[in-house]
């Protein structure tokens, strides 16, 4: 249940991954975590096979407006930690500074960037650039500054463009910062997992609560306007009081928007091999979904706005960048391991360092061509978009659906999802977000057409919804590839 909601994205986002030599799958992540591949597929939930057809300007089409960098350098690994990173060591964010492992990877970083075509004339500039990790707060801001501006002469920069970066307590003081923010860093993701002493350590943190409390202190000192905090919630010996003392704390330390993600036990991690998911001092399935429910609950009464399984944010304050993973548009994505989505196709990049510089020097070569249309199965397309649509409050847009991929298997979507209407997990919302009641959704299911002219979106409920959502997007699945 919860224990699948949560999980590295592009695992996820099946076959359209382009595999081959140069570019070999095994997917990065944004930093931003999605459901896992659904159980089994119920494949009980239609009888004959539907047709899908094929929209005439789908989103995916556009040119990015996004970009996502991947700045992999962390002190050390965290225990829970699969992400592409390089481990600096005992380096201090000073001597940091002219590390040339830093070097050499921004340069082939800008080489990556200067080297991608992007098959889109005229280009718009970027809305929003997500600088992700690792601890990209570890990285001198001069060498941020060389990014940014290769980005800006690459494809623009909008002047009221969302630029994120993830950054870990103990990393940064006022005046790093301070030039951060000069440079055009106007949201701040700030990675804190938990609250007390003994988690931190036993997450094997590069920190404790002390940099926690100093770091929330800079970023307020700084005037940073827009800034998130991350939490985890069950991981060992977590119990119940600690959660709620970290919620707390959260809230009071008043950032316009958090993430809380569910531990995910990979394997080939420290936690991978001491634990196993559901077993003590893991949480169990129930206390974890206590746990999300105790987040979504307190958060709420905070004014904290729950747009996504994972995230919470005061009104105007969602991340615009996740937003664009969220409604399947296209993304720039640079960097190790780090994943694009351009025009219907993602693209990984390897994990490994001397993988990705070959793949960078094959990008130069012309080897290697990003932006070039490409067969997009429609199927595997809708099953995207519901799976992306459903981890968000707006829900589906099924005036959308039914536009891109035909009346009868959206239609057929609503009648399977009949019974989860009725248990609260599934809401019908006409196109005034109005929410429809069990009697109207009754007399509806009995005409398509009433039904598809009525339906304005489908979302589930939080949290109840949320933490049932990988049984209902394998519903899903059963009816789009029965
Ligand atoms: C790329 S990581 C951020 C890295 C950053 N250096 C830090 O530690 O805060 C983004 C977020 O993913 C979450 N995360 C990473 N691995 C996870 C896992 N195995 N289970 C749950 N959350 C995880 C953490 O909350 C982390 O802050």
């Amino acid at each position: 249940m919860l224990k699948s909601t949560i999980a590295p994205m592009l695992l996820t986002l099946h076959s359209k991954t382009k595999t081959n030599t140069i570019l070999p799958f095994k997917t990065p992540i944004f930093c931003t975590l999605l459901p896992q591949s659904p159980p089994t597929v119920r494949r009980n939930a239609s009888t004959k096979p539907l047709t899908i057809e094929t929209p005439e300007t789908p989103s995916y089409n556009l040119p990015p407006a996004s970009a996502y960098i991947h700045l992999p350098f962390c002190r050390k690994r965290c225990h829970y930690c699969d992400f592409p990173i390089v481990a600096l060591g005992s380096t201090s964010p000073e001597t940091a500074d002219d590390d040339p492992r830093i070097l050499n990877y921004i340069n082939t970083l800008i080489r990556e960037i200067e080297a991608t075509k992007t098959h889109f004339d005229p280009h718009p500039p970027l809305q929003t650039v997500f600088f992700g990790g690792g601890t990209p707060s570890l990285v001198p801001p001069r060498l941020v500054a060389k990014v940014l501006d290769t980005l800006r002469s690459r494809f623009g920069i909008c002047l009221d463009a969302e630029i994120s970066m993830e950054m870990d307590p103990g990393t940064f003081d006022d005046r790093k910062l301070k030039d951060l923010m000069g440079l055009g860093v106007n949201r701040v993701s700030l990675g804190v997992q938990a609250f007390q002493e003994e988690l931190l350590k036993a997450c094997g943190r590069a920190h404790g609560v002390k940099e926690v409390h100093e770091a929330i202190e800079i970023i307020g000192s700084c005037g940073v306007g827009n800034w998130s905090m991350d939490l985890i919630s069950s991981l060992p010996n977590q119990t119940q009081e600690m959660w709620e003392e970290s919620l707390r704390l959260t809230v009071e330390a008043q950032p316009n928007h958090v993430s809380v993600y569910d531990l995910q036990i990979e394997k080939d991690t420290k936690f991978g091999s001491l634990y196993t998911p559901g077993e003590f001092p893991l949480p169990s399935d129930t206390q974890s979904a206590k746990f999300y429910r105790m987040a979504s609950r307190t958060l709420g009464e905070a004014n904290y706005n729950h747009y996504e399984v994972s995230s919470y944010s005061k009104s105007s304050f969602e991340c615009k960048h996740n937003y664009t993973y969220w409604i399947n548009k296209p993304f720039y994505a640079f960097g190790l391991g780090s994943a694009s989505y351009i025009n219907g196709t993602r693209y990984s990049r390897p994990k490994k360092l001397k993988d990705y510089t070959n793949y960078v020097k094959n990008l130069e070569d012309g080897l290697v061509d990003l932006g070039e249309e490409d067969d997009v199965d429609e199927g595997e397309m809708a099953m995207d978009i519901v799976m992306l649509s459903f981890r968000t409050s707006k829900g589906l847009e099924f005036k959308s659906f039914v536009e891109d991929f035909g009346s009868e298997v959206a239609v057929e979507l609503c009648k399977v999802y009949e019974p989860y209407m009725k248990s609260g997990h599934v809401l019908f919302l006409d196109d005034q977000r109005r929410e429809i009641t069990e009697d109207e959704f009754s007399s509806l299911v009995l005409d398509d057409e009433k039904l598809e002219n009525e339906i304005g979106f489908i979302r589930l409920s939080d949290p109840d919804g949320f933490l049932l959502s990988n049984e209902l997007i394998s519903l899903a699945f059963g009816v789009i590839d029965p």
